[in-house]
């Protein structure tokens, strides 16, 4: 079995639902309350057992480079050496010793285009996709979650997760048969369909393990919805010949690129885990008791 150790990771999108914070920044630098967007889906590969990172940038994407620049991030930062607290917490979020590979995508023609120009470096090996924007929260990780399906499966696998039918159209939308238990096939897939026209509630989540074939198919795939090369349809192509199956992942995905998805994404973390603390939640509920009031 092929082990998946290289992961592709869009980062060239514009972030017009994040305007203005967006204008020259990367919303992938935009903090989940106290960490980058970028470093949760870096721990989640990580975690996976992904060495290789490719991040397939755009137009004012430079800081974002430095940011993920190791070296950078552990020694010179501020000169936090004199500072102790400082440095420890640079270090807990450093980055362990892993391959970054950055690519250029020189207009912004869509996910499936964005893929493409990372075709050379992945090669013929299967490989992971993940859209830093869709931060999914669960333990395991999302694609440790899906690497589980992978190794009993094979093929390419999809994560998956329940949405309210009226947001179909902000997502890419499955057919499923053979459910069992988290896991099913995916028979069909859409882009963004309105309500009626959608096949069930299971949006596509932003984590996909796909097989090198699909470069092929989006050397000639036409654009699609939005006028965009989108990445479901050479998926669709790709379900002819190949094995899809569904995981519905275990947790609860942030859409992070919309306003309401962010902010809610900020008070999970900010309740939760490490950075648990209680004066958060205090305020928080005073807060809550005020607008009730
Ligand atoms: C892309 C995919 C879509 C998926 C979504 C998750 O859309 O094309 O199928 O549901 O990511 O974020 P985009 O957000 O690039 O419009």
């Amino acid at each position: 079995m092929n082990k998946i150790l290289k992961a592709v990771l869009p980062i060239a999108g514009l972030g017009t639902r994040m305007l203005p914070a967006t204008k020259n920044l990367p919303k992938e630098l935009l903090p989940v309350f106290d960490k980058p967007m970028i470093e949760y889906a870096i721990k989640e590969a990580s975690e996976a057992g992904i060495e290789d990172f490719v991040f397939i940038t755009g137009k004012d994407k430079e800081v974002l480079q430095d940011y993920l620049n190791k070296k950078y991030l552990s020694d010179y930062t501020f000169g936090l050496e004199n500072r102790p607290t400082k440095t420890k917490i640079l270090k807990k979020n450093d980055l362990k010793p892993y391959n970054i590979t950055f690519v250029r995508q020189e207009e912004p023609l869509g996910l499936g285009h964005a893929l493409l120009c990372a075709k050379n470096i992945i090669g013929s090996e299967p490989f992971c996709l993940i859209l830093p924007d869709m931060l999914p929260k669960g333990d395991p990780g999302c694609l440790s979650q899906m690497l589980e399906a992978y190794n009993t499966n094979k093929g390419n696998v999809i994560g998956l997760e329940k949405i309210p039918m009226e947001d179909t159209y902000k997502y890419g939308i499955v057919k499923i048969s053979n459910k069992k238990n988290n896991v099913c096939k995916i028979d069909n897939m859409i882009e963004k369909p309105r309500p009626e026209n959608a096949p069930s509630d299971l949006m596509i989540m932003g984590r996909y393990i796909l097989q090198p074939e699909i470069f092929d198919i989006l050397e000639h795939q036409n654009p699609g919805h939005n006028n965009e090369i989108q990445l479901t349809d050479a998926l669709i192509t790709l379900t002819k010949t190949q094995k899809f199956t569904g995981m519905i992942f275990d947790g609860k995905t942030y859409d992070c690129g919309d306003k309401l998805g962010y902010l809610i994404a900020n008070i999970k973390y900010s309740l939760d885990g490490e950075t648990n603390n209680p004066d958060i939640r205090n305020t928080l509920l005073n807060l809550m008791q005020t607008l009730e009031g």
